[in-house]
């Protein structure tokens, strides 16, 4: 009697235990060993979590791991998640990396993914840096980024930091619901064309609660980019969070939706670019360079023609309870497109104090006759060229 009810108990209990703590697949049981390099270990965990029909989790333990690049691949079977507790650590010269033209980490195509553990992707960058010449060269070799997430959706990427990435830190395509909360990103203020996050294709995307910091901009977004909230991110150095470049070809998708709500910027240049239904809102500025800046005759390393009319139409953008003070004179640039002015702008409650002596703090506009709110300091567009 009592070996029956155990025989019948037994597989229940692992039953039970089994659908609540997901399958765990340590890098350690594949050969993932401190200071080696774990790719392939880190690989077929993945395989093997991947293919499980029940949660998982692939775990890289503390320690510090040398990783040469890997891709993770779904669909998976079920949901799945990469738990860094360690350092996973990039080679130093990435002329070593197999696929020069492949980021260090890819993951795409997974649903339901979740990164988290407290650990750090360190893309050992400092050497790359040295021989970026992308600032001069426009056809200068793409260096890897950190991490590539493409078509990741439902997921979430948490509690973890990536520094010193040799490129963009991450980059995200075609995604859609993903979340990145208290995630981390640090390089110096000099290290070149090291973005923290550059996300475009994708929708419902939230940032929250993100510090980050690097040589870039710290959030670039880019063409097809639908709704993405960015709160309570704090950013600098770097260079803010941009919209563009775009416009350099019409089959380009629009951006839409970006809300970014009570951040801090800290002595950042350029806290924006362009766009459509872009609400900059509750933001604090400090000594921030050009802390708003809708530049449409922008044109980085002269890869667009400057006398060519911009392509983009900045419409229904608020920027509302921007406070601080900013580095440069010239608080404010509405500088609009001749032929595509700015639309259903609203600019209130604007308080900005220049930390400087060359001269009077002022606001540049053109093609721009936006609705005020509230008080402005200092006063707005009075030099505005009327919108057509
Ligand atoms: C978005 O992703 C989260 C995290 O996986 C999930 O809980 C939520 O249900 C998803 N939302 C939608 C609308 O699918
Ligand atoms: C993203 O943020 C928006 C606005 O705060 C919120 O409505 C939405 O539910 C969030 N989505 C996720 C997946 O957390
Ligand atoms: C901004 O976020 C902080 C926490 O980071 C919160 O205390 C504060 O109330 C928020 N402010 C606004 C205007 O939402
Ligand atoms: C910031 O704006 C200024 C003025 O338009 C421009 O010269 C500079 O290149 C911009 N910097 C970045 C990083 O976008």
């Amino acid at each position: 009697m009592a070996s029956k009810f155990t025989l019948l108990l037994l597989p229940l209990l692992a039953y039970i235990v089994n659908a609540q703590a997901p399958a765990t697949f340590d890098i350690g049981n594949f050969g993932g060993k401190p200071d080696g390099n774990i790719a392939e270990a880190l690989s077929c965990a993945w395989k093997e979590a991947c293919a499980a029909t029940t949660p998982s989790t692939i775990v890289v333990p503390k320690g510090t791991f040398m990783l040469d690049q890997v891709k993770l691949l779904g669909p998976c079977k079920a949901p799945i998640e990469l738990q860094v507790q360690g350092t996973i650590k990039a080679p130093s010269d990435y002329n070593t990396m197999s696929d020069k033209n492949a980021e260090w980490i890819t993951i795409n195509y997974v649903d339901h993914l979740t990164v988290q553990g407290g650990g750090v992707f360190d893309g050992n960058g400092h050497e790359a840096w040295t021989q970026n010449d992308c600032g001069k060269n426009p056809k200068c070799a793409k260096l890897p980024l950190n991490l590539s997430f493409n078509f990741v959706t439902n997921s979430i990427i948490r509690d973890v930091t990536t520094k010193d990435s040799k490129y963009f830190h991450v980059n995200v395509i075609g995604c859609k619901n993903v979340t990145f909360q208290r995630f981390t990103v640090s390089a110096p203020g000099d290290s070149i064309n090291t973005d923290g996050l550059h996300i475009a294709k994708s929708e419902y995307i939230n940032i929250t609660d993100c510090v980050i910091k690097t040589g870039d901009d710290c959030i670039s977004i880019g063409d097809g980019m639908k709704e993405l909230h960015i709160e309570k991110v704090t950013c600098g150095p770097g260079h803010g969070i941009s919209v563009g470049s775009l416009g350099k070809g019409e089959t380009e998708e629009d951006v839409t939706g970006i809300y970014v709500k009570n951040c801090t910027f800290i002595g950042t240049q350029n806290a924006t670019l362009k766009i459509t239904d872009l609400h900059y809102e509750d933001i604090i500025m400090d000594n921030v360079e050009n802390p708003i800046i809708i530049d449409q005759e922008y044109c980085p390393w002269n890869q667009c023609k400057l006398d060519s009319p911009s392509l983009i139409q900045v419409s229904q953008m608020t920027v509302k309870n921007i406070k601080g003070t900013t580095k440069t004179p010239v608080a404010m640039t509405f500088a609009c497109s001749k032929t595509k002015p700015c639309q259903n702008v609203e600019i209130g409650d604007i308080d900005l104090a220049y930390s400087g002596t060359e001269g009077p703090i002022t606001t540049k506009c053109a093609n721009i006759n936006p609705t005020f709110v509230g008080k402005q300091n200092p006063p707005i567009c009075t030099d505005a060229a009327p919108a057509a």
